[in-house]
């Protein structure tokens, strides 16, 4: 999962490379690299860093080139080393690639090329690529050719950008699962992994499908079917993009900047939607499939990460308020589960970015099943969001943290809204509705009050191993929370529904393992409130968060977090906040890189 961008135009290529890549960051920051056209020959700039890093390396020995490529990296074959960055390039120099994705087949190709004579100099898949090209050309004489044969032989999943010494006023992609747009401006093509970094100089965008591969250069774009080799006519389409907000606006990092913004994300994903007066919710993205929706009895939400997490507070919402069966499963599960699916099953997709491979796979597998596919989406415009039937945007803005909050908030809102759309019954439907509207106001008190929650984190933040536990609406709160401290402090944690304790996870619990419990008003919390107390007995720590401060759970635990009394079903929007700050705050204070944790990247976007 790594970005990738592409420039053929009349200004300098690098400086929408390398602005391009920074755009492209969320995707992978392990490695970086720009090659253009430099008279007759081609030059690389490589660094095991980040884009910043590229910038300075680059700024010792500019690029002046007006056709080029780049590339920042989430490795995945070959260990973080430059000789593994993008791009590579076949062992003559003279083709030069950039890759997201996998070469399945790359040992073969490889064995087959070291057979008639190539040199190797990485450990990455992608290398075979440009040698293959290579290889192909030595055949051809022909870049269109060779550049086609090649990709028939590759397996696997990719979006690759090639220039060559032998054409060097174009550019060529490709594209097989994995997204890859066109940007057309007056006098230039961008491209890009996706539309954003595209977005700062034209919104208007054409994707390539699997399969297709084109031809850049200033005379416009071509598309080609690889395996048909026939012409394909496709017009650009403007793309709404949301401005990315470069700025951290004063805070140290997105993920704070992020967290602060949730009552505003809230807000903004309510706008127009949630009717006070009217005690209505109005969905226009559902409008569409409204008559499709009357059938649907059942609901499979289909995510990965945190976006499935708030699927399963979703599910709580839709069976309670919306009375209809829900599913939640694990994109990585679903894309290769046998399940029988009927006709009246809707399947819901719910990401931050879009762009996620898992659950990219997962829609494509229903293709042509006839199933109903809605989809909860962040970024508009991105590949989930025109691959669904319809859908309701999050309007959370763009998310730049690894780890997302404000995204989880919006997702677990527009959850709430479709929940209370579809009901035709539901009890406490006005008073869910009330409460909606002022529910950002007291989120708003919860970050008012941090410095409470960082002094508990501080206090923890040198425990080894964490266990979060909720029930009900609670324990996906559980889940995430665990998987936020764990993501960016590296502390190891884990989420339990509180009533699974005795089967297995109290026999963790000493007075080295601390637990993070979810004790909110609701008709159960007495249950929960018990397994605190089997964890009290067995020597245990306990951070309770709860919404009374006379309550048996802040009696009983070591230290509480105090938020405001909401219903039981809006709890996880505001309860969800300590667990972001009480793991922003740990891993702060141990001094991790917040908004870039090792090892994972924004946007998963290989399988
Ligand atoms: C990555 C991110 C998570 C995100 C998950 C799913 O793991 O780090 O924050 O929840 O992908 O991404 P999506 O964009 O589909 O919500």
């Amino acid at each position: 999962m790594c970005g990738i961008v592409g420039y053929v135009g009349n200004k300098i290529a690098k400086d929408y490379l390398l602005d391009g890549l920074e755009t492209l960051e969320y995707r992978g920051y392990d490695s970086a690299g720009i090659a253009t056209l430099e008279g007759d020959t081609i030059r690389a700039t490589k660094v095991v860093g980040r884009v910043e890093q590229l910038r300075k390396e680059e700024g010792q020995n500019p690029h002046v080139g007006s056709v080029g490529i780049g590339h920042t990296r989430w490795a995945t074959h070959g260990g973080v080393v430059t000789k593994n960055a993008h791009p590579h390039h076949d062992m003559n120099e003279e083709f030069f690639v950039v890759h997201n994705g996998i070469i399945e087949n790359y040992e073969e190709i490889k064995s087959f090329l070291l057979s008639k004579g190539y040199s190797f100099y990485s450990d990455t898949d992608t290398e075979v690529v440009p040698n293959l090209i290579a290889y192909h050309y030595s055949k051809t004489n022909n870049v269109t050719t060779a550049f086609q044969a090649a990709l028939e032989t590759l397996r696997g999943a990719y979006a690759l950008t090639m220039i060559t010494t032998h054409e060097p006023e174009s550019l060529y992609v490709a594209k097989l699962s994995s997204p890859l747009a066109i940007g057309v401006a007056d006098d230039e093509l961008l491209v890009g992994s996706d539309a954003l970094p595209i977005a700062s100089r034209t919104q208007d965008v054409v994707f390539l499908e699997d399969g297709e591969m084109a031809v850049l250069n200033q005379e416009g774009y071509k598309i080609l079917d690889i395996e048909t080799k026939k012409s394909i006519e496709r017009a650009t389409e403007f793309i709404e993009i949301e401005e990315a907000d470069g700025g951290l606006r004063g805070f140290d990092d997105f993920m704070s900047k992020e967290i602060n913004e949730a009552p505003a994300t809230v807000r903004s994903a309510m706008l127009g939607r949630l009717r006070v007066e009217e005690k209505l919710i109005k969905l226009g993205g559902l409008e569409l499939v409204e008559e499709q929706l009357r059938y649907i009895d059942r609901i499979v939400v289909v995510a990965c990460g945190t976006s499935y997490y708030a699927g399963l507070v979703g599910e709580y919402l839709l069976e309670e308020i919306a009375g209809i069966p829900v599913e939640v499963q694990q994109a990585s599960e679903f894309r290769y589960r046998t399940e029988p699916l009927s006709r009246s099953t809707a399947v819901l997709v719910v990401s931050q970015s879009g762009e996620t491979a898992d659950t990219i796979a997962a829609l494509k597998k229903l293709d042509g099943s006839g199933i109903l596919t809605l989809g909860i989406v962040n970024a508009p415009g991105s590949t989930l969001a025109r691959m669904t039937d319809a859908g309701v945007y999050c309007h959370a803005g763009p998310e730049k943290a690894v780890a997302s909050t404000k995204a989880f908030v919006s997702q677990v809102t527009v959850f709430l809204l479709i929940a209370l759309h579809l009901s035709k019954t539901y009890k406490d439907y006005e008073k869910i509705i009330n409460e909606l509207d002022t529910l950002p106001q007291l989120m708003e008190e919860v970050l008012k009050n941090s410095t409470d929650i960082k002094k508990l984190a501080e206090k923890y933040s040198d425990s080894k191993d964490f266990l979060y536990i909720g029930r009900r609406y609670s324990f996906p709160l559980a889940l995430e929370g665990a998987l936020k401290l764990k993501e960016i402090s590296y502390i190891h944690a884990e989420g339990f529904a509180a009533g699974e304790m005795k089967h297995g996870p109290l026999a963790l619990i000493d007075e080295n393992f601390p637990t993070f419990a979810y004790a909110l008003s609701s008709d159960i919390n007495e249950k929960t409130i018990s397994n605190m107390q089997e964890i009290k007995t067995r020597g245990g720590k306990i951070i309770a968060v709860v919404d009374d401060k006379n309550s048996n759970a802040a009696k009983l635990a070591d230290d509480y977090i105090l938020i405001p009394k909401v219903s039981e079903q809006l709890q996880p929007l505001i309860g969800a906040l300590p667990a972001f700050l009480f793991a922003y705050y740990a891993a702060k204070k141990l001094g991790r890189d917040i908004d870039k944790p090792r090892n994972l990247a924004k946007s998963v976007t290989v399988e």
